[in-house]
């Protein structure tokens, strides 16, 4: 469908939504209650946390020196990488204590029906 606000040039092709894949990694009964667990997602390596009521899914790899961060304690929607401290928005990705700039990848999850699915 069109978007009526947005006129439609003579011969173009409507853009079709990218529908996104979604994975289940495991019943949302087998996480901790404020915590994460590692989900594989073909080769990828996603930390998937539960905090405050809500779900977070973070690329488990430290940029600084490739530690696994779902190891690492979480409070106040942070995530504390065990290797050197920095600590990474459980929202965005982006370091909230460590060095400005530097961001960890993000992926929507969600439940459904009990079962914890990320989007790759
Ligand atoms: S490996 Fe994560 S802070 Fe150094």
């Amino acid at each position: 469908m069109t978007d009526p606000q947005i006129p439609n040039p003579a011969g173009a092709t409507p853009a079709t939504p990218i529908e996104p894949v979604w994975t289940a990694v495991g019943n949302a009964s087998e996480w901790p209650a404020n915590g994460g667990r590692l989900a594989r997602v073909g080769a990828r390596r996603i930390g998937v946390y539960h905090h405050a009521d809500a779900w977070y899914a973070l690329k488990d790899v430290c940029p600084h020196a490739g530690v696994s961060l779902v190891q690492g304690p979480v409070h106040d929607g942070q995530v504390m990488c065990i290797g050197h401290g920095w600590t990474f928005s459980l929202t965005s990705g982006e370091v909230v204590r460590g060095p400005q700039g530097v961001k960890v990848g993000t992926y929507p999850v969600r439940v459904r029906e009990g079962v914890v699915e990320v989007a790759v």
